[in-house]
């Protein structure tokens, strides 16, 4: 891979990434296609891995299907499809973890404590390996975004991070890969998430900003669905993800942040105010 990466490069060509974990949906096809409006040489990663999993989450049963990702991003404008095994990317010996920090520590990092540490070991290795000019992630990982962002930055990476807005399904829930592990009956619950975003987000714009009230409706909204635990239902800085203990200031952004449980399946969403 870093071969042809790097052969493509000194050829003058810009590289668009686009790191996934596979079973490729709408979202990711539209980070592809962003790729490609940007890039000279498109490059699709697949990877499971395993390093951002704990013991007791859904490693082995992740779906999987590679024939019908390399229609999806053959389709989008994919030129290579990068799909490495845990093997070839952590063969025995390997020993290295990236640990960044600050951004990592709150929300996702309380309830999947190794999980960053992990995100930022693969993605480290996977833009080396593309000699990604470009790298574009999707805003429903809003905080995966951040960490990826300072992982750049803090190591002095030369790759561009570009984030693309969430894609929605037509009754608002963000696109997931894990979506399929909802019965009928809760995919359909599961649209309270984003009506739950979309109350907090008019309550902001209606002058509130304390936060205890925008969080209270969050959790108020989901909780009047049945069926639901709530890991964070949080309203934080959009810039860095610090919660104010009373009130936001009035030029602050907001960034409203769910992570929720239902019958089994665990869901995220957010959206910027
Ligand atoms: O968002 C994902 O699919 C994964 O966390 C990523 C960025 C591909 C790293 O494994």
């Amino acid at each position: 891979m870093q071969r042809l990466a790097l052969d493509a490069r000194r050829g003058g060509k810009r590289i668009g990434v686009v790191p996934t974990m596979g079973f490729l949906h709408d979202g990711h096809a539209s980070l592809i296609r962003e790729a490609r409006s940007q890039s000279d040489l498109v490059i699709t990663t697949i990877f499971v891995n395993p390093l951002q999993f704990a013991p007791n989450e859904d490693f082995s049963r992740y779906p999987r299907d590679l024939e019908r990702d390399t229609r999806i991003a053959d389709e989008a404008g994919c030129d290579v499809l990068f799909t490495p095994t845990p093997e070839e990317m952590y063969p025995p010996g390997f020993d290295a973890t990236i640990s960044i920090g600050g951004v990592t520590a709150p929300f996702e990092g309380v309830f999947r404590p190794t999980h960053y540490d992990g995100v930022a070991t693969v993605v480290a290795k996977l833009l080396t390996l593309t000699q990604a000019d470009k790298a574009f992630f999707g805003q429903k990982d809003y905080q995966q975004c951040m960490v990826v962002k300072k992982l750049v930055r803090d190591l002095s990476m030369p790759h561009d991070i570009i984030v693309c807005p969430t894609q929605r399904e037509a009754d608002g829930l963000a696109m997931s890969s894990r979506n399929v592990y909802l019965s009928p009956e809760n995919r359909t619950k599961a649209t309270v998430l984003h009506k739950a975003l979309q109350a907090a987000q008019t309550l902001i714009r209606a002058g509130e900003r304390r936060r205890a009230r925008i969080e209270a409706l969050l959790s108020e909204t989901i909780l009047a669905e049945s069926g639901f635990t709530i890991d964070y239902a949080a309203a934080a800085d959009s810039m860095t993800l610090e919660q104010p203990s009373e009130a936001f200031a009035q030029e602050q952004g907001i960034v409203l942040l769910l992570a929720v449980r239902l019958g089994g399946t665990r869901l995220i969403d957010n959206l910027v105010v």
